[in-house]
Formats: structure tokens, sequence, C-alpha cells
């Protein structure tokens, strides 16, 4: 078993104060309530500002992780974001994050793209990152801005996310029963164009020609998705039980990527492990793609729903598509 002597030492989130509902939904594409709600769970989702942007949101989070930690901007050492709607393509929304927070020039400042696993991308990383010893408190963030790369005309796909901000701080937890016990991480590239963001990049460089094609904005095939997504995930989450002899009884809560009800409910039936253990706020927030595991576990945290010395297995997928598994002990 991995050391547990690099620990989450504080935990923070942000969602903007916009509410956009099902009804509001119904009022720009041609769904409703009942499609919505039955067919995801989703029954709100927030909404960003125009001028806010993700390391806006993303900044938010880290101060009231930071606060939480009990740790000045000085501390941190390295700045992970996990985002697939940075700020800018370069450079680097960790670098805004890192000027808004006042973050000293010492820390490494990166973003690090894995779509809606891109927290758990991050996690491992920063544990590494401190497990080396080169590095003492790291900051990782999953932050998004989505509804700036939603087609607001495509029904299939601009109902399922929202905008939202989670951080973690990484480091040395001075509690020996605290610690990140260990994450495993995957990808199939062969199915990565099931859902994608076609255009803006070097395939298909912004040209008038693109953007009136909407090449710009996500596309999905949902059903692909969906089923691939559910193996994924119950695969890597059985995975990372063996491989620390863990039962699925002895999971205190399990924080999943938070894009379906029914994606969670499968997975919950397949793991073995009862559906109330399951950390679920994506009702209010939709998915929140790199934000939604951090976001549900600081809002876990402070509801009591998961306290110190509590296992915490947290599973995710997303575009690539990647997937995997993190265990924690709180
Ligand atoms: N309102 C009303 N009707 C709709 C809507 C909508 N918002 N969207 C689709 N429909 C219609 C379709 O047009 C279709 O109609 P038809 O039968 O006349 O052709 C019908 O509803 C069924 O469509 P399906 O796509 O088959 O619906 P499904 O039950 O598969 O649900 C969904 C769609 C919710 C997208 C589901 O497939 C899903 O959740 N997939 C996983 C998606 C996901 O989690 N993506 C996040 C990935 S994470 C990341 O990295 C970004």
């Amino acid at each position: 078993m991995a050391s547990c002597t690099t620990a989450i030492l504080g935990t923070g989130s942000y969602a903007p104060a916009k509410v956009l509902t099902n009804d509001d939904l119904a009022q720009i594409v041609d769904t409703s309530d009942d499609w919505i709600l039955s067919r995801t769970g989703i029954r709100e989702r927030r909404l960003a500002d125009p001028g806010e942007t993700t390391s806006d949101m993303a900044a938010r989070a880290a101060a009231t992780a930071l606060a939480d930690a009990g740790l000045l901007p000085a501390a941190i050492d390295a700045v992970i974001v996990a985002t697939m709607t940075p700020d800018m393509p370069m450079p680097s929304t960790a670098c805004f994050v890192q000027h808004k927070l006042g973050i000293p020039d010492h820390a490494a400042c990166f973003d690090l793209n894995a779509a809606c696993s891109g927290f758990l991308y991050a996690l491992d990383t920063a544990c590494a990152l401190v497990e080396s010893g080169r590095y003492r408190h790291a900051l990782v963030i999953g932050a998004e801005k989505i509804s700036t790369v939603l087609d607001w005309q495509d029904r299939t796909t601009c109902v399922l996310f929202g905008d939202a901000a989670g951080a973690v701080i990484i480091g040395r937890s001075a509690r020996p029963d605290a610690g990140f016990l260990g994450c495993n991480l995957n990808a199939n590239g062969s199915v990565a164009e099931i859902l994608c963001i076609p255009g803006g990049g070097s395939k298909l460089p912004v040209s008038a020609d693109l953007l009136a094609s909407r090449q710009q904005f996500i596309k999905m095939k949902g059903r692909e998705v969906f089923k691939i997504a559910v193996r994924a995930m119950e695969e890597s989450a059985r995975e990372i039980l063996e491989q620390h002899q863990l039962r699925p009884d002895q999971i205190s809560c399990v924080i999943p990527h938070q894009a379906n009800l029914r994606i969670i409910e499968l997975i919950a039936e397949y793991l073995g492990i009862p559906l109330d253990r399951f950390f679920i706020n994506l009702d209010r927030y939709g998915n929140t793609s790199a934000a939604s595991i951090p976001l549900a576990l600081d809002e876990a945290r402070r509801a009591g729903r998961v306290r110190a010395g509590d296992l915490v297995l947290m599973t995710a997928f997303g575009a690539g598509l990647t997937y995997g598994s993190a265990l924690i002990r709180l």
C-alpha cells in the first residue's frame, strides 16, 4: 500500500450565483423539465457571468481551500488547474490563478486536460509531486466555464452541463491515519471522437467556416459515452479496491463524477455499494466536468457527509475517453 502521509489538507468550492433551471432551458431549446430530470437527474445548473472567467472561479474555490487548510498563498509551490475551458489557449489558467491569489514566483503553475477526469489526473500528479519531497503544498483545482463551449442550439448537450470550480490543498499531514492511498488513471483514445470539441485546435483552427458550422462546441454521442462510462468507472473502482484489499462495504462515501444519475445508480448496483453512500449533487449543478468531484467533496465535507478518518472513493470518466478512481482517507 502506498504511503499515507500525503493528504488533503483543505477543500473549497465556488459556483456562480446565476441558476438556470430546466424550465429556463425549455425556453431556449425544445426540451422539458420532465425529459431532463428523468434522463439525467439534473434540475438546475449554474452559469458564470459573461465577464467571469475560469480562473476567477478557480481562484475563489482555491481561496476557500487555503483558508480551510490554514495556509497562506506563500506556502503553495505548485498550482495545477484541471480544465478543458481555460481562460485562454495560452498561457495556462494556473498562471492567472497564481497571480490572483498572490502565490509567489517559486510555484510551478500548469494546466492539465483530461476533461471530466481532470481532477483525478491533477490529484494524482499533485500527490506524486508532494511525495517526491520536492514540493511541500500543491493547490489542485478543477474549474470549468463550460457554458462557453456549449451549443445553445443543441438540446442533446446544452442541458447537461454547468459552470463551477472546486479545489483541494495537498501536503503532508500530521495525522498518520489521513492520507492518499492511491489512484489509477486510464484512457481509451480509440474512442476519442465520441465526445469532443472538434474545432479551435491545430486540426481545425478557428475560421469563419468553422464557426458557421458550430464545430467550436461540444459534440457527443451520448448513448455510446453512457455505456463506456458505466463499465469504465465500475472496472477502475473495482480495481483500486482490489489493489488495496478493501471490500466495497469498507468505503464510507463514494464521490463519483456527477454526469448522470442513471450512470451513478448503475455503478452503485454493479459495485454493490448502496446508493445512499454516494454523494450526489448533480441535481443542483449538472455536469461541471473537472470541477464536479472537488465541488462534491467540498460540499460533502461541509454537510458532514464525510468526516476526518473516512475512507472516500472517487471515480470519474470523461472525454478521451479518460477514466480512473482514487482512494483517500480524509
Ligand atoms: N430534450 C428532449 N428530448 C431530447 C433531448 C432533450 N434535451 N435530448 C435528446 N432528446 C431526444 C433525442 O432527440 C431522441 O429523440 P428520438 O428518439 O426522436 O431520436 C430521444 O430524446 C432519446 O435520445 P437519446 O440520446 O437516446 O437519450 P438517452 O436516454 O441516451 O439520454 C443522455 C441522453 C442523457 C445524453 C445520455 O445518453 C447520457 O447521459 N450519456 C452520457 C453523457 C455524459 O455523461 N457525458 C458527459 C461526459 S463527461 C466529459 O468529459 C464532458
